[in-house]
């Protein structure tokens, strides 16, 4: 028997992003300001936050659950703006998805192959990514020759999740510090911020790594690389004025609270609280 077609994603229809908590917003800046005329659904699972200390098991199950809220809301493409999410979903499972999906590990690669000099990349994520080998091994797909340091960083996200990102944190600073040692030590000349959380504390990690390191955003990167996804699947929504919509799995105050530092001038928009858990998936 055939097999019944897809139904084509609409032109018209917002963007879903997520993360498991406040990160991803990093990449929702950026779309906001390379795409302005997207709207944009944003689920952060701030319930269930911290998801890189993890088994793959459970990953993968939240990161379902958190994509098929998001097809319920209809959305032309999904961008997983999560470290531990893109390291560890299974592509079998994103090619079947209904509407295109790119999460951060490749255009991140990308970028630090285009930044790097003498071919030494350092890579800070979560202890799933880090686990995971996806920035190394996309690294190295691109460039064979590539020395990569990789360190887990598991208190940055609870952290950064806590409001402790101002550039003057003594507590971050001190963390950041130790963590920082080994790729100090293999001296690299670019380093990608591996998970979403990590831009908010850049002015903290460029200031021990010094100027002549170049740090790598994976939310940038990846909103440039969906903006040329979007583009060449003609999904692309040029004019009008977009839109943002907030999901969280949380309490709505502590988000609304936060979200102004990830989203600087394109905070704001309504924020509603959902039962993740209630998802069925495989
Ligand atoms: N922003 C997520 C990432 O990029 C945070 C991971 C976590 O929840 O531990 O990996």
């Amino acid at each position: 028997m055939e097999k019944p077609s897809k139904p084509a994603p609409q032109r018209g229809a917002p963007i879903g992003v997520f993360d498991s908590g406040l990160g991803g917003l990093t990449a929702v800046r950026e779309l906001r300001r390379l795409l302005p005329g997207e709207n944009i659904i944003y689920f952060g699972d701030t319930g269930r936050v911290p998801y890189g200390t993890r088994g793959a098991d459970i990953i993968v199950r939240y990161a379902k659950q958190d994509i098929a809220f998001l097809l319920e809301q209809n959305v032309k493409y999904i961008m997983a703006a999560c470290g531990t999410v893109s390291s560890t979903l299974p592509k079998a499972f994103t090619d079947a998805l209904p509407v295109p999906y790119t999460g951060v590990v490749q255009s991140a690669a990308e970028a630090a192959v285009r930044a790097t000099q003498t071919g030494r990349i350092g890579v800070i994520g979560t202890p799933a990514t880090v686990q995971s080998g996806s920035y190394q091994t996309a690294i190295t797909a691109l460039l064979p020759t590539a020395h990569i340091t990789a360190t887990a960083c598991p208190l940055f996200v609870p952290l950064v999740e806590n409001g402790y990102f101002n550039a003057d944190n003594a507590v971050t600073r001190m963390v950041a510090h130790d963590y920082l040692r080994g790729i100090q030590a293999a001296g690299v000349d670019t380093l990608i911020l591996g998970c979403t959380h990590y831009p908010l504390i850049a002015p903290i990690l460029a200031d021990l790594m010094g100027a002549d390191v170049a740090l790598i955003d994976p939310g940038r990167e990846t909103a440039r690389a969906a903006r040329r996804a979007l583009s060449a699947a003609g999904l692309l929504r040029e004019s009008g004025s977009g839109t943002a919509q907030y999901y969280v799995s949380d309490s709505t105050e502590s988000f609304a609270r936060l979200s102004e530092w990830f989203l600087g001038e394109y905070a704001g928009g309504p924020v509603t609280r959902i039962s993740v858990d209630a998802y069925h998936v495989e």
